[in-house]
């Protein structure tokens, strides 16, 4: 290329006259053996002379980092990474300089914005990658981990409303129970032996006996907990004969933003009908909705409405990779993740017009068919084991922190400069 620094010019009058002209060297010629001699030498001194430049010139890593594996660094696949949880986790792995971060989602929930945050924050290269790819497409899934040595999956891609289950059980089965299936396929099939699976209390049903612990049995009372219970056995029998470490988390229910507002909840506009409970207050102190419905005041709880445990997504996410680097092989933890602390749903619309300081109006409906009516955590084994516990635990500050981040994107990610991704 005229002009570039590793452009050399040949002369061709000195090609002609058998002599070639290097770095401002001229070299004569006699005889056949004497031109190979020299040719040999020639061609030797470019080839050094191109490997120098090329050492010069390129990016401290190579194009194909991500097929590379690198010393010290460790490698993520994290599937839903577009999604809530799954983003949150992609930008605390990426904080941390030794880890290297492939998130693999098809956008069918999340949000392409919410990985152009995470591109914008981390822009070096071999940091963060994005392949648009449904883990229900085994081969799709197969060239991946063909292409991209892995050390570990974090497994969040899923659909994960209970509402939606009862309607339709069968995507439930298929995206959650059998897409990590195919998942777990692939990564025997390519020697990945550590997973980190995205688990709920869900599975647990609605135990008479309250907190929950890890020995609490598992009955699940809809299909969004019965496909994470059976995706739970399928692990745990591949892992009883193979060499895994397995960290299987039951988290509880999961609010809030990241505390810096870089990323937050933004559920499509069309899932918002399934509704998480802080979204729904949101958009109702927002006035996209009028006001709140609850679902059932007449459960068996102090003032009738549903009890859950809230834990804060940067919490839940620090569990992650905690557990991550925790993991050991050959064995298969579970631990709960929550507060411990049970909160009904009218304190927690109180909570959220303290935050957002609007007096939400709300009206009482019947129960939702798959709802139970208290849960809420033992996180005693997560807390002497991996030495994690909640540190958000003030739901007001945690909904103020999340109004912030609602209020800075009303229409969620819509707004997000667009980079290539
Ligand atoms: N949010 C909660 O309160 C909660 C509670 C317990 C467990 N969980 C679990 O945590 C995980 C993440 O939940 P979330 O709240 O971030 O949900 P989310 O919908 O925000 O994220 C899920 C992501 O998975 C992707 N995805 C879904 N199906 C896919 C497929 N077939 N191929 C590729 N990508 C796919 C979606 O596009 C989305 O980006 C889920 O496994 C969920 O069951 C969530």
């Amino acid at each position: 290329m005229p002009g570039s620094p590793f452009y050399r010019r040949r002369d061709p009058a000195a090609r002609g006259g058998r002599s070639w002209s290097l770095a401002g060297m001229d070299y004569g010629l006699s005889g056949p053996r004497s031109q190979l001699v020299v040719k040999v030498v020639v061609a030797a001194t470019l080839t050094a002379l191109c490997m120098f430049i090329l050492r010069q010139s390129s990016p401290p890593f190579p194009d194909n980092v991500f097929s590379t594996r690198q010393e010290g660094v460790h490698h993520v696949l994290v599937t839903g990474g577009a999604g809530y949880i799954g983003s949150h986790a992609a930008m605390l792995l990426l904080e941390k300089d030794n880890y290297r971060v492939t998130i693999v989602d098809n956008l069918s929930r999340g949000n392409l914005g919410a990985i152009q945050v995470l591109q914008t924050l981390f822009p070096e290269p071999g940091r963060l990658q994005f392949i648009n790819a449904d883990l229900g497409d085994a081969k799709a899934v197969d060239e991946i981990f063909a292409k991209y040595p892995f050390d570990s999956v974090m497994h969040f891609a899923a659909v994960a409303y209970v509402g939606e289950s009862m309607a339709e059980p069968l995507r439930y089965y298929h995206n959650i129970t059998s897409n990590t299936l195919l998942l777990l396929e692939a990564m025997a099939r390519h020697h990945v032996t550590k997973l980190i699976y995205s688990s709920t209390c869900a599975t647990y049903g609605e135990p008479k006996k309250m907190p929950i612990t890890e020995d609490t049995e598992q009955v699940p009372i809809n299909p969004y907990g019965k496909a994470k219970k059976m995706a739970e056995e399928i692990i745990k029998d591949y892992a009883r004969n193979k060499q895994m470490s397995v960290m299987i988390l039951r988290y509880f229910n999961v609010i809030g933003s990241d505390p810096q507002l870089r990323l937050g909840e933004a559920p499509r506009p069309e899932l918002r009908v399934h509704g998480r409970i802080s979204g729904a207050c949101f958009d109702a102190a927002r006035g996209f909705r009028n006001g709140l419905e609850i679902r059932g005041d007449d459960y068996q709880t102090q003032d009738g409405t549903c009890v859950r445990d809230y834990i804060h997504v940067s919490d839940l996410v620090e569990a992650h990779v905690i557990a991550l680097n925790r993991a050991e092989m050959g064995k298969v933890g579970i631990y709960n993740v929550g507060t411990g602390k049970g909160l009904s749903v009218k304190e927690f619309v109180e909570a959220c017009k303290a935050a957002t300081k609007v007096n939400i109006s709300v009206t009482i409906l019947d129960r939702r068919p798959g709802d139970y009516a208290e849960v809420y955590s033992a996180p005693k084994k997560i807390n002497d084991e991996l030495g994690w516990k909640a540190k958000h635990v003030n739901l007001t500050e945690t909904l103020e922190v999340a109004w912030k981040w609602q209020k800075k994107h009303p229409n969620g990610y819509a707004n997000e400069p667009m980079i290539s991704v």
